[in-house]
């Protein structure tokens, strides 16, 4: 059983209805985009279903999971703060940021806090340098960067993150 394939079926058609018969691999972009969705991570099992809708292998659907900061493989906090630390973030203070928001919030680079809001990532350029230190959350229906941040500020938000979620 293809799960994506049953549980999608409408949007794969739409997909896939959008390339040309020889290039169907090129819909593993959004594909993806589908399979995260609900749960914010891409699953093995995930995987393994666009890779057999597609016709590629397992392995090269998860280099593209492992290649793009947009996509994930492990489950996280309900904020993936994805802080830049690429070498002009750096010479703007990128590493003593997010060691100190790391501090902050009690964890590691790659962990998520005890309440299960945020997960803090390190990652490569986002294309705002000049704008560091920098982080990007990713929900479902868009991107936002929060630029020029400080401890204090990216803390505020995450205050504000945390009394919405215990709100629900
Ligand atoms: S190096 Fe950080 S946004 Fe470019």
């Amino acid at each position: 059983m293809n799960a994506i394939q049953e549980k999608y079926a409408k949007e794969v058609k739409g997909i896939l209805g959008k390339y040309p018969h020889d290039q169907q691999r090129s819909a593993v972009m959004p594909l993806l985009y589908i399979a995260q969705r609900e749960d914010g991570y891409v699953t093995r099992q995930d995987m393994g279903d666009i890779a057999e809708i597609l016709g590629i292998s397992s392995t090269d659907v998860a280099s593209i999971v492992g290649f793009y900061t947009l996509y994930h493989d492990q489950q996280a906090g309900k904020y993936r703060i994805q802080v830049c630390n690429d070498l002009p973030c750096a010479l703007r203070g990128a590493d003593q940021y997010l060691d100190q928001l790391c501090e902050n919030l009690g964890i590691h680079v790659g962990e998520t806090t005890e309440d299960g809001v945020v997960t803090v990532e390190a990652v490569m350029c986002l294309a705002a340098c000049d704008k560091a230190p920098m982080f990007q959350v990713q929900s479902n229906t868009e991107i936002v960067y929060h630029e020029d941040q400080t401890v204090e500020s990216t803390m505020k938000l995450v205050g504000k993150w945390r009394t919405e979620e215990a709100k629900k």
